[in-house]
């Protein structure tokens, strides 16, 4: 390709999971590393980037809504490129761009940090790429979300084949990375200044690097690192293990927060599902982290319309949802997906059914999450400051320690300091406070 075409900038939409935030960042770095510069505006980019999700089809819907717009934006600007990267373009390769010729380029989970590769050329490389087991993990540089946080994610990939869910097909079978490359990585972004480190992976609990599982690797990266707050997330129930909520017992750094998310509150749904846990078992490990810990906020993610769930399997989420008293829930309307095992049992909730019975459960949740916050008040939550309140520059934002989004009046630190800071009210979605002065 000619110099002159080269695109010079560059845009990234992310859809998806944090997993595709992280991805995104990292794209970003490998293409600014060639000499691409990142513009905040679609518009102002030469080479717009979609990296994508599939694990529900309005997901991909809104990709696809959103392809259908940017062949206006390629009308009229010749040099203007397309790239379609991450879990859509590993699912769709070739037939994307036969379907949408405007797209210039698809490359999968495993090859999407090649793109400047592809662009520039360079030999062997090709405008569609999805085959597996070409990534490097350990050459992959963990990169910073902001100046005060980051990713670094600890596994690519699932094994657990849930019977409803494309993330395996998509993501590949589950690599760690390995564990100096995890605390190195950390380290890193300690000594530029990093506050928050979240360790991400599809399901953290399955690490495993030669003897090392996820709660040694708690410790390492704890014990050989000054980070300050350190997150994870997913955690599958069946593999979380005492020894990870001991860990949270003992290490204030580690932030008490747990996903981990139910699916559903019905045995035999659960069982249809491949989630490989009874709702008794869930309920032990429950048991088990509120014992041990003083605090701790617990997330889920709950499915509604799975084939074949009657009215009375769909009341034991909603008793689950009252009696385990999430904090806050992700909850989906079951979506069939192609290849999946699920997507060859019936989807025989009818979807004005699928819809009612996810207001219903929102609803619900949104009534425990506003109990769980309420019981925040005159807690004491220290949190990060993110910086302003989206409504207003009289308040700032910050994190508290189990997630939750706090707002209190505005005092002159920068972002990425942490306060403490005490709950004054509360509802379904964020708390209220004020600084706790220091003595
Ligand atoms: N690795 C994580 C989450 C993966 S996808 C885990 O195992 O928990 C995030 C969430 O999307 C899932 O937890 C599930 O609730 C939801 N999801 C996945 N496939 C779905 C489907 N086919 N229909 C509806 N929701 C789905
Ligand atoms: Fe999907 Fe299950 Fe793997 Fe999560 S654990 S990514 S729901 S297959
Ligand atoms: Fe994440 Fe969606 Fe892929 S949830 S792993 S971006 S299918």
């Amino acid at each position: 390709m000619s110099e002159q075409k080269k695109p010079r900038t560059f845009h990234i939409s992310t859809y998806g999971c944090q997993m595709n935030l992280a991805d995104s960042s990292t794209l970003a770095a490998a293409l600014a590393a060639r000499g691409y510069r990142r513009v905040p505006r679609e518009d102002d980019a030469d080479l717009i980037i979609l990296n994508t999700c599939s694990v529900r089809q309005k997901a991909e819907e809104r990709v696809f809504g959103r392809l259908a717009e940017l062949q206006g934006l390629k009308t009229g600007n010749g040099n203007r490129k397309i790239a379609v990267v991450g879990c859509m373009a590993q699912r769709l390769g070739a037939a994307l761009i036969e379907k949408l010729p405007h797209v210039d380029y698809v490359l999968g989970t495993d090859r999407e940090f090649e793109l400047p590769d592809v662009i520039e050329g360079v030999e062997g490389t090709s405008r569609v790429m999805t085959a597996f087991g070409h990534e490097n993990m350990d050459v992959i540089e963990p990169v910073k979300e902001t100046p005060y946080s980051g990713f670094v994610t600890i596994s690519r990939g699932c094994d657990n084949h849930c019977s409803y869910c494309i993330v395996p097909y998509v993501r590949g079978e589950e690599r760690a990375h390995g564990a100096d490359y995890i605390t190195s990585a950390v380290r890193e972004m300690v000594d530029e200044g990093v506050v928050e480190v979240t360790l991400l992976g599809q399901n953290v609990n399955s690490y495993r690097y030669g003897h090392l599982d996820f709660s040694g690797l708690l410790r390492r990266v704890l014990g050989e690192t000054g980070i300050e707050r350190l997150r994870f997330m997913t955690s599958h129930p069946r593999d979380l293990s005492p020894e990870l909520v001991d860990v949270m017992a003992d290490e204030p750094r580690l932030m008490p927060h747990v996903h981990l998310p139910l699916q559903s509150g019905n045995d035999r749904i659960l069982e249809k599902m491949g989630r490989r846990y009874s709702v008794a078992r869930y309920r032990e490990i429950i048991e088990y982290i509120r014992a041990k810990l003083d605090y701790a906020a617990i997330t889920t993610d709950l499915i509604v319309g799975f084939p074949t769930e009657s009215d009375d399997e769909y009341e034991d989420t909603l008793a689950a949802v009252r009696e385990f008293q999430f904090d806050t829930a992700f909850m989906f309307r079951y979506s069939p997906r192609p290849g999946t095992e699920a997507s060859g049992f019936p989807d025989d909730v009818a979807e004005p059914v699928k819809i009612s019975r996810l207001n219903r459960l929102i609803a619900l949740q949104q009534a425990m999450s506003r109990q769980v916050n309420q019981r925040e008040i005159g807690r004491v939550r220290h949190s990060l400051v993110e910086g302003y309140s989206r409504r207003s520059r009289d308040y700032l934002r910050a994190r508290t320690e189990g997630n939750k989004t706090v707002l209190f009046k505005t005092v002159a630190v920068p972002e990425g300091t942490v306060l403490p800071v005490r709950i004054t009210a509360a509802d379904a979605f964020t708390l209220h406070g004020e600084i706790v002065e220091r003595q």
